[in-house]
């Protein structure tokens, strides 16, 4: 499908999403979202693509959600749409990793989307925020749940409460991302990241994912037994096989992928 407010291209075999409203700063309007979403299942479902980058601009990954297409909207609207629910956690539900690539402003819905997808990589330059507060609101695309998750109760308090933004260095710090790189360098970053997750074994790479996920959704107990199972079920895999035949025989693996 054709999209007006976000590119999309396959680079290597990373699935690359640009949010592209530059004029809004990227604002997460319906459009965008309904645009994201799409964009997400059409790589999780093409076995070209191993991992799925998204990105904004140098200036902004976004800085939030459309404030002036919300701004009129009124309790009936946002509930009977289910606002948010129904386009900004699409991210979600995909089985191959997400890679937020932040350069710039991550606001509100923005921070969010980028809390949403499995991992952040931050330019030297981003700003994280839910300056939310200010419009009279709260995050309402899980800040206040992951934010608080992430960075604690006092920074994720203060943050939400106050509007106060966070530098890259802070981030890094607070174990908001995983790394700081120049901006400069934030693509090819995300995409070697990429690269490396898309050429290891897709089964065990999903289940990475699913099991270090579940970390956030249930007790300890529960969580190990999930990885357990995801485990023992790997060996059913024809991935397994190589991955250890090719360390014994000094080689390569080959995945298949299967
Ligand atoms: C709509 C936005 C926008 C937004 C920026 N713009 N953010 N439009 N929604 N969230 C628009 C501006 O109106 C302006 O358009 C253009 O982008 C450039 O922005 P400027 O403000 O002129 O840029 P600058 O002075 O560099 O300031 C950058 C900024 C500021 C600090 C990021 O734009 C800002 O504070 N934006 C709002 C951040 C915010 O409150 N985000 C949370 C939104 S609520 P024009 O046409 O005037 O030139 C939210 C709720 C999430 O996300 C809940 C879940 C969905």
């Amino acid at each position: 499908m054709a999209y007006e407010m976000i590119l999309a291209e396959i680079q290597g075999r990373v699935g690359v999403i640009t949010l592209n409203r530059p004029k809004a700063l990227n604002a997460l309007c319906d459009q965008l979202m309904t645009e994201l979403g799409e964009a997400l299942r059409a790589y999780d479902a093409d076995p070209a693509v191993g991992a799925i980058v998204v990105t904004g601009s140098e200036k902004a990954f976004a800085a939030g959600a459309d404030i002036k297409e919300m701004k009129d909207r009124d309790f009936p609207a946002v509930y009977f749409d289910d606002f948010i629910g129904k386009r900004w956690e699409d991210v979600l539900r995909i089985q191959k990793p997400v890679i937020a690539a932040v350069a710039g402003f991550a606001l509100g819905g923005g921070c969010e989307l980028a809390m949403m997808c499995d991992l952040i990589l931050a330019a030297d330059n981003a700003k994280f925020g839910q300056p939310e507060i200010n419009l009279g609101i709260i995050p309402g695309a899980g800040g206040s749940q992951r934010l608080t998750r992430a960075i604690g109760k006092s920074k994720a308090m203060e943050m939400i409460l106050t509007a106060r933004m966070m530098d890259a260095a802070e981030a890094e710090r607070a174990n908001l991302v995983a790394r700081v790189v120049p901006v400069a360098d934030l693509l090819p970053e995300a995409l070697k990241m990429g690269e490396k997750i898309a050429s290891l074994s897709a089964p065990s790479v999903a289940m990475a994912k699913e099991a270090v996920n579940a970390a956030f959704e249930t007790t300890l107990t529960d969580g190990v037994r999930l990885e357990r199972r995801l485990f023992h079920s790997l060996f059913a895999t024809e991935d397994q096989k190589e991955g250890m035949a090719a360390f014994a025989e000094k080689r390569k693996p080959a995945f298949r992928h299967r």
